[in-house]
């Protein structure tokens, strides 16, 4: 099956607006305890200190998943064929679609990122780094149901979703999430997933207690961004970066911890903060292969073949819609 869309490169725009943002951010300062929707890391300096996390010494995920792409590439080249539309939820710098597109050739990318800035610098680069490519960014929070771009509509799709973004939805929000995409790829469509295993937690802490304090100012970017996007008063030097691995749950959690009592103001609203207490700004679970496997099946998907690393601390996983 193939199209033949006019347009070589367009960018969508479906992106949240401010009021769904303040309504989140209030929700989650009047929750007890405190919470703050991850997605809210990334505006444009949240995805330049992300960027700057993947290349520390601590932070072993990146290194270890681009290197799993060289072990799989024959079977990813496969799934993704020459007619396929990939399209890949939260690409960043879509570092990793550029080491798959050395091998593969697919019809098009639709790369689908909330940091609008970010989405439109990174997707503009690869589309004139692979002119044989139809790139189609896309704005949008994956979290909800979306509409893939109308050039797209005909070609089979593959999912895409390295990184272990996985981990950063509640099991059961993860379940929903791969239901969604499922509709999204229909019936056949296919999906590749890099997921981050358990491990020695002195690693996992580590990996986000970098010594350099990067991965603290890519916490504490959360506030700024707020402050910039809704006009909160908090003062991001009030608040301390914290990450520690939750071993009941399999999961590390980052949290800002406040220095002090203190009153942030928010609209007409005044959000109290006792000294110490916190704000849960992100889990990011980690799955052995049999926990994975069962989650992607509660999702729709049967899993075809997986690879991990030498020290088996990470996983890709090649799933297909079950039938
Ligand atoms: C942890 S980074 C991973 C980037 C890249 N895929 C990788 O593997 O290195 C998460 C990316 O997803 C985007 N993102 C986070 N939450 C999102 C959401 N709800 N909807 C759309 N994009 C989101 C961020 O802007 C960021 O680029």
């Amino acid at each position: 099956m193939s199209s033949s869309p006019s347009v070589r490169y367009q960018f969508f725009d479906l992106g949240p607006d401010a009021s769904d943002m303040y309504q989140e951010v209030l929700g989650g300062l009047q929750a007890l305890p405190k919470r703050l929707p991850p997605k809210y890391f990334y505006d444009e300096e949240g995805s330049r200190l992300f960027e700057a996390i993947t290349r520390l010494p601590e932070y072993y995920l990146t290194r270890t998943e681009m290197n799993l792409f060289d072990r799989c590439e024959q079977s990813v080249a496969e799934a993704l064929g020459n007619d396929a539309c990939v399209v890949e939820y939260g690409s960043g710098s879509s570092q990793k679609i550029r080491k798959v597109l050395q091998r593969a050739r697919p019809e098009a990318y639709v790369p689908v990122d909330i940091s609008a800035e970010h989405l439109e610098l990174q997707s503009a680069a690869l589309s004139r780094d692979f002119p044989w490519l139809k790139v189609y960014p896309t704005c949008a929070d994956f979290t909800q149901p979306f509409k893939l771009p109308e050039p797209v509509s005909e070609l089979p799709k593959v999912g895409f979703f390295p990184g272990s973004s996985i981990g950063n939805f509640e099991p059961d929000s993860a379940v929903g999430f791969l239901r969604n995409v499922l509709r999204t790829l229909g019936p056949g469509g296919q999906m590749l997933v890099g997921v981050d295993r358990k491990k020695d937690p002195a690693v996992l802490e580590a990996a986000y207690n970098d010594a350099q304090g990067i991965t603290a100012r890519f916490n504490l970017n959360l506030l700024h961004h707020i402050n910039a996007q809704l006009g909160v008063s908090f003062d991001p030097n009030s608040f301390v970066h914290e990450a520690r691995y939750n071993e009941a749950l399999g999961c590390i959690q980052m949290f800002l911890r406040s220095r002090e009592t203190q009153t942030v103001v928010l609209g007409e609203y005044e959000i109290s903060f006792t000294e110490g207490e916190t704000i849960h700004t992100e889990s990011s679970y980690k799955y052995d292969p049999a926990e994975f496997i069962a989650l992607a099946r509660r999702g729709g998907f049967d899993t075809e073949v997986w690879w991990t690393d030498e020290n088996s601390w990470f996983a890709l996983y090649l799933l297909r819609a079950a039938p």
